[in-house]
């Protein structure tokens, strides 16, 4: 994937950022783990098929349960649901699928009652098509709203709404031109995700001053924050040059134009100032598809997620998966790790409402589901950051082994289908790729129980259920000691009680080992070792100072024990441990 972000080095680090622990309070983003809700999974109230507030409402003592501190919501503003929300057309009221404004009020004060946080997904990169801001920009060439889109005329020299006559030759993220022609005004407009989502112009500071204002109208209702959704395709160059057309592609790259472009610092910064300044709440960036956004003297946001460690398994395109390079998996994660060390705050995550579930991509999805999503658990929370639970991810979740094309409903999943199948694919061997890379995967709904529909709806799913809710769902999860849902639990609460795996130092081990995942993490006076085997055969982890850690305590393991042998673990198949020991305090 290009980026153009990735060029800045993280060796330029400024002087520390994060308060530092000793003498004054961490921040609360530091020492939180934060839960994601899809709303149309999570819990369906009135058996329509769709999930909805009242809902979430109804599950808030599971999550309570589970001890996630933050909660952040997909879209669940008024929207044509062309891209399940992320494609907004009101952004001050609620879709009636999800219920009203007073449904919200009353999840919101009962998150707060509970003593968590509620943060709003936001997508201010574009909107809905529907949105009044662009049925105004549409409506004429002299509309004063015209300049809060990007529309073009058609390329010199070619005739309006032919082939090859869009202004730049970029290819959009849902397959196809990222330029739709409107014929009422001769002109073309931007979207580099699907023609329903145009993207702002925030270039416009009009454009800047009504997102800034909407922003502050749901802080004043008492929201937490927001997760800002694409934030870094704000800033376009202007020039809209045509981007490199790689062998065997039909659109040219239009990352470089697009990805942190020259005023997105700006913005942010001005969004910080107009937006959050004075107050608690926060932003919590993405950063997307392997874009890096490591240029920390300029950060202007609290937390940055990145996309290159979901990456790492793709080939030409995110449809083309590759096998897992684990030494490359860990030297992604170190690098953020140890990039963001002493300034920033990483955001920790396996899954999303966008990725494959992790347990089928890098676990097993067989016989050592458990055990496999266990250990990827563990690594992953003992880093340093906030961990992010995407729902499910606590249960062990797998893939949806759809058999048809038509049980997906995703946007991105189904135009590439088309488009593949047209350029000539075989169906079935598009199928293979949908079937483990689909955002579907995700999407399925929350299995509840072993009731019909995994008791996520009384009526029909809008999507089908994972065939395998009768054995695996929340309520089984929850009466098994050694489930899933319980070491999750279990490494949320070694979060807060031990302020070494919120903040300490990470050290890295063992980086080029094939199968072992190793890191130290310090803060006097304590240290951690987590070791884990990302393999399905017993292994040996050599760590130098293994001696040091005979009496360490075992913080969390799925096995009884650890095995020390000389020089190192011995690894049971998919083993990972926590061990903790005090050491002489430096200084
Ligand atoms: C982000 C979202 C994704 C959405 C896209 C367009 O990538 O995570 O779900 O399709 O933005 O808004
Ligand atoms: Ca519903």
């Amino acid at each position: 994937m290009p980026t153009t972000c990735s060029s800045r080095s993280t060796a330029r680090l400024p002087p520390r950022r994060i308060p530092d622990p000793v003498g004054s309070e961490p921040p609360w983003w530091t020492r939180s783990t934060v839960y994601q809700i899809y709303p149309r999974s999570f819990a369906d109230s009135n058996g329509d098929g769709i999930g909805d507030l009242q809902g979430i409402l109804a599950r808030l003592d599971y999550l309570h349960a589970l001890g996630v501190d933050v909660l952040w919501l997909s879209p669940i503003y008024a929207s044509p649901q062309d891209d399940n929300g992320y494609d907004i057309s009101d952004y001050q009221s609620i879709d009636p699928v999800f219920g009203t404004l007073d449904d919200f009020d009353a999840l919101l004060t009962s998150v707060h009652e509970r003593g968590m946080k509620l943060v709003m997904d936001l997508v201010v990169n574009h909107t809905s098509d529907e949105h009044p801001w662009f049925v105004e920009s549409r409506s004429s060439r002299d509309n004063p709203k015209r300049d809060w889109y990007w529309w073009r005329p058609a390329r010199t020299g070619f005739e309006p709404g032919t082939p090859a006559a869009e202004p730049t030759n970029w290819g959009s993220f849902f397959s196809g031109p990222t330029w739709s022609y409107d014929v009422a005004t001769g002109e073309y407009y931007l979207h580099l995700f699907s023609r329903k989502q145009p993207d702002l112009n925030w270039e416009n500071p009009d454009v800047r001053a009504a997102v800034y204002e909407m922003m502050r109208w749901w802080l004043d209702r008492g929201v937490d924050g927001f997760r800002m959704d694409v934030v870094n395709m704000l800033s376009k160059d202007v020039s809209l040059p045509d981007g490199l057309v790689r062998p065997g592609l039909e659109f040219g790259d239009g990352w470089p134009s697009f990805i942190c472009g020259p005023r997105i610092h700006e913005f942010l910064a001005e969004m910080t100032a107009e937006v959050f300044r004075g107050r608690d709440a926060r932003a919590f960036l993405t950063v997307d598809d392997a874009a890096l956004f490591t240029d920390p003297a300029r950060r202007e946001v609290d937390m940055v997620f990145q996309f290159e460690h979901v990456g790492v398994d793709h080939g030409a395109t995110k449809w083309d998966l590759i096998p897992l390079d684990l030494p490359r998996l860990k030297r992604s994660f170190n690098r953020w790790q140890l990039g963001l060390a002493d300034v920033g705050w990483n955001s920790l995550y396996w899954d999303n409402h966008d990725q494959p579930r992790v347990v089928s991509r890098f676990g097993d999805d067989g016989t050592s589901r458990v055990r496999s999503a266990k250990a990827l658990a563990t690594v992953l929370h003992l880093q340093r950051g906030t961990p992010y639970v995407y729902q499910g991810d606590e249960l062990g979740l797998t893939n949806t082994p759809f058999a048809s094309i038509d049980e997906y409903r995703d946007i991105e999943t189904l135009r590439y289908y088309a488009s593949a199948v047209a350029a000539g694919g075989d169906p079935g061997a598009v199928m293979a790729k949908i079937r483990v890379a689909s955002r579907d995967n995700a999407r399925t709904p929350m299995p509840w129980d072993a009731s019909p529909h995994a008791g996520f709806t009384a009526g029909e799913p809008w999507i089908a259920v994972n065939p395998n809710f009768v054995d695996i769902n929340a309520e089984a999860a929850q009466s098994d000691a050694d489930s899933v849902f319980h070491h999750y639990r279990r490494l949320i609460e070694l979060r807060r009680a031990h302020p070494v795996v919120a903040l300490g130092d990470y050290t890295p081990l063992l980086a080029d080992d094939p199968v072992v995942f190793a890191f130290h993490r310090r803060l006097d006076p304590d240290e951690l070792l987590v070791v884990a085997n990302v393999s399905g055969a017993p292994a040996t982890a050599p760590i130098d100072d293994v001696d040091a850690w005979r009496d360490a305590e075992l913080l969390i393991s799925a096995d009884e024990d650890v095995n020390v042998a000389t020089g190192g673990f011995d690894l049971r198949a998919w083993e990972a441990f926590v061990l903790r020991r005090t050491v002489a305090t430096s200084g």
